[in-house]
Formats: C-alpha cells, sequence, structure tokens
C-alpha cells in the first residue's frame, strides 16, 4: 500500500473507534473488483449507504486511486483501499458483507458462457479468500456467468469446509430493475410502483420474467408478453451492443447491486419482510440453484418461496429456462471438482 493510503487507514482508524464507541450501527462490507466499470459506481453508492460503517475496496488494479477519490465523501462510511492478491486477505477480514463483481465483461457476439474460462478462476480464487478470512459473511456474487459462477463458490466453500447456502446469493436483480422499468413503460405507470418477480437465472431464457404475477395485477397481450419476455431476457445484450465494445452494464448494474446489498443489510440487521429475488440453492425446482423470491434475514436466505401458478407461456418458458440452467450448473460444479 502506497504511503498515502496508509494516512488514509489511521486517519479512519479514529473514525471507526469513535462510530463503535458511540454504538452507531453499520456493517462492514467489501467490494472484489471495486476498480472496474461496475466496480466504481458501487463503491460510490455503498459509501452513501448509512447502514455501512467500513467499506474494503479491493482490485488487482488501480484502488489506491479509487479509494483515495472515494475516501473524501463526506459519509460516515470509512474506507480503505486494497491492492492486489497479497492484500486480498486483510481486504477480507472481518467482513459481514462481501459484494463481488470481479472479472472479465462481454463484448458484442459474445455470450455470457464466453466469459466462463477467465472469470471462473478468478472467482475460485477470492472464494478461497471468503473461506478462509471471513466465512460467515454474507456474499453477493455478480460476475458472470451467474448460472456457472455460483455453484463454483458453493463448491469451494464446500470444499474448505465453510459452506452455508443461506450465505451465498448470485444477483439477478438487474433483471428485476429491467423488468419493472419495461413493464411500467408499457402500463404508462411510474416504474417505482411496479414489482415483477423474475425467476430462473441470469441468462438469455434461463431469466424467465412472470408477468402473470406483476403486482399491482395486470394484464397483457400475447404481443406485449413477449415482447416484455424478449426485452428483459436480451436487456444486458441491448446494453453490451450499444457500447459497441466498451463492456456491458455498469451503471444500472451498480444500482441494481446497491439495492440488492441495502435489502441484504436490513435484513442482517433485523428488518422483517425483506423479500428479493435472487439465484440461490434451491428446492424449489428439480436443479440444485434457481432464482426466485426469497426472503432474507439475519443469516441470509430464510425463506425461498414457490414459483406460484404459472400460465402456459412461462411454464413453457420455465422448461427451457431449466434445460440450459442445469448445463450452466454442472460446468461450474465440474470446474472446481478437476
Ligand atoms: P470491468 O472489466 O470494468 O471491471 C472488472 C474489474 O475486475 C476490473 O477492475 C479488474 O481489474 C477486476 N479484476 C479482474 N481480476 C480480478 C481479480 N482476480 N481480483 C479482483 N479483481 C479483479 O467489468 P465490469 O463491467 O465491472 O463487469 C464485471 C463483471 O460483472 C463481468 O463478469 C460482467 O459480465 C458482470 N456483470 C454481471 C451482471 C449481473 O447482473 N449479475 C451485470 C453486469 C455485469
Ligand atoms: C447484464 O445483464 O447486463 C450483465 O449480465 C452483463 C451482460 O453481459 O449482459
Amino acid at each position: 500500500r502506497t504511503n498515502n493510503l496508509k494516512m488514509e487507514g489511521s486517519s479512519n482508524l479514529r473514525l471507526e473507534n469513535c462510530r463503535a464507541k458511540g454504538g452507531s450501527p453499520g456493517f462492514k462490507v467489501a467490494i472484489l473488483g471495486a476498480a472496474g466499470g461496475i466496480g466504481q459506481p458501487l463503491a460510490m453508492l455503498m459509501k452513501m449507504n448509512p447502514l455501512v460503517s467500513v467499506l474494503h475496496l479491493y482490485d488487482v488494479v488501480n484502488t489506491p486511486g479509487v479509494t483515495a477519490d472515494i475516501s473524501h465523501m463526506d459519509t460516515g462510511a470509512v474506507v480503505r483501499g486494497f491492492l492486489g492478491q497479497q492484500q486480498l486477505e486483510d481486504a477480507l477480514t472481518g467482513m459481514d458483507l462481501v459484494i463481488i463483481p470481479a472479472g472479465v465483461p462481454r463484448k458484442p457476439g459474445m455470450t455470457r458462457d464466453d466469459l466462463f474460462n477467465i472469470n471462473a478462476g478468478i472467482v475460485r480464487t477470492l472464494c478461497e479468500g471468503i473461506s478462509k478470512c471471513c466465512p460467515k459473511a454474507i456474499v453477493n456474487l455478480i460476475s458472470n456467468p451467474v448460472n456457472s459462477t455460483v455453484p463454483i463458490a458453493a463448491e469451494v466453500f464446500k470444499k474448505a469446509g465453510t459452506y452455508d447456502p443461506r450465505r451465498l446469493l448470485g444477483v439477478t436483480m438487474l433483471d428485476v430493475v429491467r423488468a419493472n422499468t419495461f413493464v411500467a413503460e408499457v402500463l404508462g405507470l411510474d416504474p417505482r410502483d411496479i414489482d415483477v418477480p423474475v425467476v430462473g437465472g441470469h441468462a438469455g431464457v434461463t431469466i424467465l420474467p412472470l408477468l402473470s404475477q406483476v403486482k399491482p395485477p395486470c394484464s397483457f397481450t400475447q404481443q406485449e408478453t413477449e415482447y416484455l419476455t424478449s426485452r428483459i431476457q436480451n436487456g444486458g445484450t441491448e446494453v453490451v451492443e450499444a457500447k459497441a465494445g466498451a463492456g456491458s452494464a455498469t451503471l444500472s448494474m451498480a444500482y441494481a447491486a446497491v439495492k440488492f446489498a441495502d435489502a441484504c443489510l436490513r435484513a442482517l440487521r433485523g428488518d422483517a419482510g425483506v423479500i428479493e429475488c435472487a439465484f440461490v440453492s434451491s428446492q424449489v425446482t428439480e436443479l440444485p440453484f434457481f432464482a426466485s423470491r426469497v426472503r432474507l434475514g439475519r443469516n441470509g436466505v430464510e425463506e425461498i418461496y414457490p414459483l406460484g401458478p404459472l400460465n402456459e407461456y412461462e411454464r413453457v418458458g420455465l422448461e427451457k429456462a431449466k434445460k440450459e440452467l442445469a448445463g450452466s450448473i454442472e460446468k461450474g460444479v465440474s470446474f472446481v471438482g478437476k
């Protein structure tokens, strides 16, 4: 760490002690991949979250600059930067929540699965660090392909003897955010008033919006249903193509990640009735992992809700989703088995 970061650390330590003495509530949160396209706005938004007392920013590049920048924001969280693998353990020790947006993003023409070869190894290494340094932390996994990286994380934790399925959550919140936005556009309503459950996984046909269960209750023509389902399933590709080689969704993803992390922190604090969609270890279908609505609590996932009544269009979509998901999950599991 540079001298600058050391100085930052010592003055921040006084603030941290001061908060602790005053009994200020607050959680310790680490972002792994904090200097990236998602990581930077995510770090900024987490620094603004009053539930965060300590924010650790870890990456293999550029964390001194990002940390210096974010640490000047006059909000309560103490910020520390960690650079390179030799500082991973310090970054993770004592964390309550670890958010992982580390890894390469798509370029036009690629699928999320094309990222597997690079991102699988990154996620494995980071999760080995979590097992060792903060095995009780809640993990929010963003790195793609989520349908495979979550099973990879689970296998790493199993190998280390630290696996608690309630604490490992694949972040599918961006699908819900998009679904709320696109449905609101069609209905001519405010997206903040819309709640669309999106189940399955986080890639193409595995993203299954349940438009028959939108709140407030509403109905769509077949044409609207097909348009909305396709737009939600291809939302990521829409952004990848618009960015034309400069990456994938970062700003909407940082927004979605913070929305999800905030729900996890409120649940850790003991708030009741915190319900979100996430890709988790599940018995809702015959697959070992599946995204659906879950209730979050002090231990992470405390209840997984069944899918509820599906219409014929959704039942067909579910079969397609499960077929693709099964292969992606197996690919993740066998990567760690190797
Ligand atoms: P990016 O390339 O801008 O940033 C990734 C960061 O990860 C970089 O700063 C890089 O240095 C860092 N990194 C690489 N190897 C690392 C390691 N071993 N340890 C720590 N950090 C490491 O990419 P991005 O746009 O921020 O996207 C990151 C990932 O998130 C991609 O895999 C992308 O596909 C995924 N993503 C997921 C969702 C979702 O809904 N779950 C949405 C958008 C993007
Ligand atoms: C998204 O949905 O935006 C992300 O999964 C990134 C991508 O590759 O589409």
